[in-house]
């Protein structure tokens, strides 16, 4: 069986880009892979975090995850920060890392712009990612659109590993779905919703109450065509809820564009928010009741175990391999 990992920062709530564009197709993949499904922290504090907040948002992800339907017999689910190979790995990893690759990640460049203090960790965050990938041995890593550049630069760094030292490293394929790969702001549809985003409205939150998520939808931004048509470049808007639906229902767009051929923007919008509490309502109500368990420690501290089991012995393969540490001399 092959393995897959994939990584969801804990830096605020979870939005339905991250369930459709990340989580679901986790989910959908689970029975056919060995899985690992890391809550990543260490991502996280990149950028300044509240720690109490980040400590909240860090088990709030976890019970996502399996409120989602993640299920922590077939999949391991962990906290990045309880496995310090992530770390240890990353080291080696930058050491592997020219600042110029690094500089030209759109994500680097989006969330430095401007600002006068960026931490070093914000331009090591690919290493970082990498080492997580690469420490299990994976062969697959399903995501959103955004996250693939930083998949190609893990794939480049680990064969730039490879040729120099060993063979030691599976180089990773990336996996983006075809439909909900980018979800767009309701408000501002020509770029991603995002959990950061300072307009509320413009963001579904996976938690949010069904009232509100009717509202945000109802109040999205669309054209004045009055036709439900695919067209991301002219009909942004309405394009983005036609993605949401489809990938709610798990319709294609063209049966979409058929089906509400007739169909005026309110009623289509009152279907959207329909679909999206469908799918959101029954998750909340699991989330509700794993958030305080035991359970849910329990899953972490034994997804934390498995993880440590692969992750040091891919870490001390790496070790070897650049010459760190020593080799101890029997009597
Ligand atoms: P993060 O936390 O920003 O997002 C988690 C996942 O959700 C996807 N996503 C979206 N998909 C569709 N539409 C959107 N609007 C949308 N917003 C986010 C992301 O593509 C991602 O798959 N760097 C990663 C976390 C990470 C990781 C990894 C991922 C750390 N190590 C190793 C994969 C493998 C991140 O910031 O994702």
């Amino acid at each position: 069986m092959e393995t897959i990992f994939s990584g969801i920062q804990p830096s605020g709530s979870l939005t339905l880009g991250n369930y459709l564009g990340a989580m679901k197709q986790f989910v959908d993949l689970q029975s056919d892979y060995h899985c690992y499904f890391c809550i990543v922290d260490e991502h996280a504090i990149t950028v300044p975090q509240d720690r109490l907040k980040l400590r909240e948002n860090i088990r709030s992800l976890a019970a996502l995850y399996l409120a989602s339907g993640i299920d922590h017999e077939k999949a391991t689910l962990f906290i990045q920060s309880e496995v310090p190979a992530h770390t240890q790995l990353c080291w080696i990893m930058q050491t592997q890392s020219y600042i110029g690759e690094l500089e030209r990640m759109t994500q680097f460049k989006d969330k430095s712009v401007g600002k006068e203090a960026v931490s070093a960790a914000l331009l090591t965050y690919p290493p970082l990612m990498a080492a997580d990938i690469l420490l299990y041995n994976t062969n697959l890593v399903p995501v959103g659109n955004d996250q693939k550049q930083h998949l190609e630069l893990t794939r480049d760094l680990a064969e730039r590993f490879n040729r120099k030292y060993n063979d030691i490293f599976t180089i990773p394929d990336i996996r983006v779905s075809d439909v909900g790969a980018r979800i767009m702001s309701l408000q501002e549809p020509t770029k991603k919703m995002s959990k950061s985003d300072d307009n509320q409205k413009a963001t579904v939150y996976m938690l949010d109450e069904p009232k509100r998520i009717e509202k945000k939808i109802k109040s999205a931004m669309t054209d004045s065509e009055g036709v439900i048509r695919f067209d991301p470049k002219e009909k942004a808007g309405i394009s983005n809820l036609m993605t949401i639906l489809a990938s709610c229902t798990n319709q294609t767009l063209d049966q979409i564009e058929e089906k509400y051929q007739d169909v005026g923007y309110g009623q289509f919008k009152q279907e959207v928010a329909d679909a999206v509490i469908e799918v959101l309502k029954p998750i909340q109500e699991r989330y509700y009741d794993i958030i305080n368990t035991q359970e849910l420690d329990d899953i972490l501290d034994h997804g934390a175990e498995k993880a440590s089991m692969v992750a040091n012995k891919t870490l001390a393969k790496a070790k070897k391999a650049v010459g760190l540490g020593r080799v101890k001399k029997r009597k």
